[in-house]
Parts: structure tokens; sequence; C-alpha cells
């Protein structure tokens, strides 16, 4: 018996025929649509690497199965850059050296993309190492990442201002 399910991943409708149900949605990004930016670390909910935001929210992608998000709009680090330009977090991680192996990144960028736009960053280190709890980096690089959510958080504050003005 096969399935299928149709997602709108980076803005792309995608419809991907599954010949198992359990598949997760971490499998189906890597495997099926060669999206391999979003990483396998634990494959059980406890590291983050495999961080993606689904419907504006970020989720852990190896705990969703694919086919109970059907019809629903999924983005991944891929998606971030526009037009040639890195989104506001990435460059705050490079800037704030938020990496050392870079395993973890993808994870923490999506989290930190979900963290602001739930409007949970502000301007506190200390809620900002709270909401980014879920997300583990074996390389210690916290400083830079929190530094970096700090940052991006402040110009894309300052951007929103400029639009409305
Ligand atoms: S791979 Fe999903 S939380 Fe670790
Ligand atoms: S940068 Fe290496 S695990 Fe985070």
């Amino acid at each position: 018996m096969s399935f299928s399910t149709t997602l709108t991943v980076n803005g792309v409708t995608r419809n991907v025929e599954l010949d198992d149900p359990r598949i997760t949605l971490l499998d189906l990004l890597r495997e099926r649509l060669d999206l391999t930016g979003t990483k396998k670390g634990c494959d059980r909910g406890q590291c983050g690497a495999c961080t993606v935001i689904v419907n504006g929210r970020r989720i852990n992608s190896c705990l969703a199965l694919a086919i109970s998000h059907d019809g629903a709009d999924v983005l991944t680090i891929e998606g971030l850059a526009q037009g040639g330009r890195l989104h506001a977090v990435q460059e705050a991680f490079i800037a704030h050296d938020g990496l050392q192996c870079g395993f973890c990144t993808p994870g923490q960028i999506m989290s930190a993309v979900g963290l602001i736009q739930e409007g949970q960053a502000g301007a506190d280190p200390e809620r900002v190492r709270e909401s980014m709890s879920g997300n583990l980096c074996r390389c210690g690089a916290y400083q830079g990442i929190t530094e970096a959510v700090l940052q991006a958080q402040k110009t894309l504050d300052a951007a929103s201002r400029e639009e409305v003005a």
C-alpha cells in the first residue's frame, strides 16, 4: 500500500509518494527531497539538530510523521537565504562565531528564527538560552550562539521599524 503527502517546502509545493506511513519528516526532507541541510543527530527528540519550522512553529522533524503534516508549510535551512542574501540570523551566527563543527548549526539557526518569530527572544540572554535549550551543541559554542540570536533580534527589529516608517 502506498500513500502520498503534499507539502510546501521552502515555497515549493512537493508531492511525495510514501511506501511507509512511518517515515519521519526529517527522513523525507533528507532522503526524498535531498534537503540534507537539516541534520540527524539523536533521531529521538533530544538534540534539536533536526529543527525546522512547520506552519510558523519550530519542531523536531525527527519526531514528526511526514504524513501527519500533509498540506503543511515547511521552512528548512535551505529556504532562509533570499536572493543570494543570507538571513539576518545566518549573518549573526557568522559574525559572532556561533559555530565550531557546524553540525548543530542548521538546527540552532532554525530554532533561533522560530523563537524570534514567536517573539520570545527579547533582549535577555538568559531567556534566549532557555528558549534555545532544546538545541545541543557538543562543541560548546553557546556563548556565540546567544550573542548571535540577540544581534539578529536587534537587526530584525530595526528592519521591521524601518518597514513601518
Ligand atoms: S535529531 Fe531530532 S532532536 Fe536530535
Ligand atoms: S557547532 Fe559543533 S555541535 Fe554545535
